[in-house]
């Protein structure tokens, strides 16, 4: 069966497109979706894709991605990227790895958006590269999957 990898989208993000395009661009999140979709069948994965503005359905959806043995999770926690224990607890309790993604550079931004609790259990972190991050980390799993398949 194809590896599958989740793509978990948190809060506001439903809003991409409208929500201060001149910061987070004008591509809605089904462009991204649709971005997503292509990179992992380029590499050979399934997709789930997920949003929602709720913490602990996005917990869940972690675990889900835990469950099943996802080949890995792409995690854009959005403002629960910075307050979120939760996350971060679930993201440590999966054996899946995690890249956290975040469209803008939040380094760049408000000093509160400089710290990621997710990032303490992510396996990588990619952020200002815009919607073309996420598909640049389903890249990056596909090479975790490779480098796990070439150490076996
Ligand atoms: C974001 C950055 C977060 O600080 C912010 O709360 C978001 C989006 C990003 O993708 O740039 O909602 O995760």
């Amino acid at each position: 069966m194809k590896p599958t990898v989740y793509v978990i989208n948190g809060p506001n993000l439903n809003l991409l497109g409208t929500r201060e395009p001149e910061q987070y661009g004008r591509a809605t999140l089904a462009d991204v979706e649709e971005l997503c979709r292509s990179a992992a069948e380029a590499h050979g994965f399934g997709l789930v894709f997920r949003q929602s503005n709720h913490e602990g359905e996005l917990v869940s959806w972690v675990q889900e991605a835990g469950a099943v043995r996802a080949a890995g999770i792409v995690l854009n926690a959005a403002a629960y990227t910075h307050t979120s224990i939760a996350l971060l607890d679930a993201v440590a309790a999966v054996a899946v790895p995690v890249i956290e993604v975040h469209i803008t550079n939040v380094h760049a931004r408000e000093p509160f958006r400089h710290v990621s609790y997710v990032a303490r259990a992510a396996k990588g972190v990619i952020c200002g590269l815009g919607p073309q991050g996420y598909a640049l980390a389903i890249a990056g799993l596909a090479g975790l999957v490779t480098q796990r398949e070439l150490k076996s």
